[in-house]
Formats: structure tokens, sequence, C-alpha cells
């Protein structure tokens, strides 16, 4: 969404990602048939970032993919943090393990591999910080879920909550943009938290729980 221009200036004056990203990234554009799914570079650090900033000590991931997003993260915590993710496509179990393992970060990732819908209710922790990036459609009930495991204070970020513009375009009705619009209303709306949607790639939310009622 951002001008070339604009982002050639941003990546040439941002720090570099490490060379097991940028391989996990070549990997996996080669290897998968949805590339564009992956965080890439300015998002990736965004997420080492906030990590760093926030010092979360139990992190939830929901669509861990080829594991980008979970080994950024994982580049800003403190060693006694600990990340669950959830992948429900089994085929790319191998790859995910490789991948957190070459980063260095396999003892600090667990990794689930099911439907998050399913297994997110029978969690027993609290976490401080969620990743949101799966399928667009449940959205609304990760939310809900979500907000049910998050300790007071503690923050959502939500992936492509602006979905290359559709939500703000009233003649684009699809289900997925429907359910992005549901998301963020939810995340306005409700009394628990407060947000605000950063443009940054497709858009990322930062929800932060204020308050249990
Ligand atoms: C956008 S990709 C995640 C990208 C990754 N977070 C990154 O930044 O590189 C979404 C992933 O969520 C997974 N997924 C979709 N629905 C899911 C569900 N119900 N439970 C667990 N994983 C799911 C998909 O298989 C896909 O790998």
């Amino acid at each position: 969404m951002i001008d070339s221009k604009i982002e050639a200036y941003i990546d040439a004056h941002s720090t570099k990602v490490d060379n097991v990203l940028n391989e996990i990234y070549r990997q996996t554009h080669l290897t998968q048939m949805y590339p564009r799914m992956i965080s890439g570079p300015l998002q990736g650090k965004f997420l080492e970032m906030i990590c760093a900033m926030l010092q979360p000590k139990k992190v939830l991931e929901i669509g861990t993919f080829t594991a980008y997003s979970t080994i950024s993260m994982a580049r800003g915590l403190s060693r006694e943090s600990h990340i669950i993710t959830f992948e429900n496509n089994e085929e790319l179990e191998d790859m995910i393990h490789d991948n957190l393992n070459k980063a260095g970060v396999a003892q600090q990732v667990e990794l689930i591999i099911g439907d998050a819908i399913a297994l997110i209710p029978q969690l027993a922790n609290k976490f401080d910080l969620v990743f949101i990036d799966a399928d667009k459609i449940n959205y609304p009930r990760y939310f809900e879920m979500v907000l049910e495991k998050l300790n007071p204070g503690g923050f959502i970020l939500a992936d492509n909550v602006l979905w290359s513009g559709k939500v703000a375009d009233p003649a684009i009705t699809d289900e997925e943009t429907r359910a992005i619009r549901q998301f963020n209303a939810m995340a306005r709306d409700n009394k628990q938290t407060e947000q605000i949607i950063l443009p940054l790639r497709d858009g990322i939310s930062l929800i932060r729980k204020i308050s249990y009622d």
C-alpha cells in the first residue's frame, strides 16, 4: 500500500534482518504456494521491536506459516519468555521445526499443529501478547477467544486489518472483508480494550486490554 519509492527508502534506512530470516524468506518463496502470507523484513522487525519494548513473558501466535513472525518475535524476547504458536497445516510442521532450530529459538517456542479455534479455549495459560495472523473469516472469534486469555495490560496485534484497503470500500462485501470489518468494530467498541490501526503493510491493529470488565 505504500508508494514503492517510500518503501525502498524505508528499507534502506531500517536495520536489516539476519541471514536466517533472509533464508526463510527465500525458501518460503521457493516452496510455498502463497508466499505473500509471510510477514517479511519490515513487519518482522516491527514485531521484534514490539517484543523488545513490551518484554512479554508469554506470547500466543495464531498462524505460524514458515515461522518468520515467530522467529522475529523471539528475537526481541528475553530467554525466559515463551511463545505458543498455532498452525493447522501439518505439511508445514517439519519446515517450522527446522526454521526454529536454525534460528536458535526452538527451546522458547512450542508449536501446536491443529485448529486454533478448537484448541485455544483449552489453553491453561494467560498471555501478555497475542499475534493474530490466521484465517480472516475467524478474526471476530479470535478476538473474543484471545481477550479471555489476555492478562490486563496485555496487547493483541492483528495483521491484515486493512485488507488491501477493502475494509474502507463499502461496495466490497465478500466474507473475509466483512469479517475483518467486524473484528475492527469489535475492538473499537469493546469496553475492555483500546486500539489503533497502524497503516504498516496491510494494516496492523495494536489493541490493549485495559481492564477485566
Ligand atoms: C498469513 S499466514 C501466517 C504468516 C506468519 N504469521 C508470518 O508472519 O510469516 C496464516 C497461517 O495461518 C494458518 N491457519 C489458518 N487457519 C488456521 C487455524 N484455524 N488454526 C491454525 N492455523 C491456521 C495457515 O495455514 C497459514 O499458514
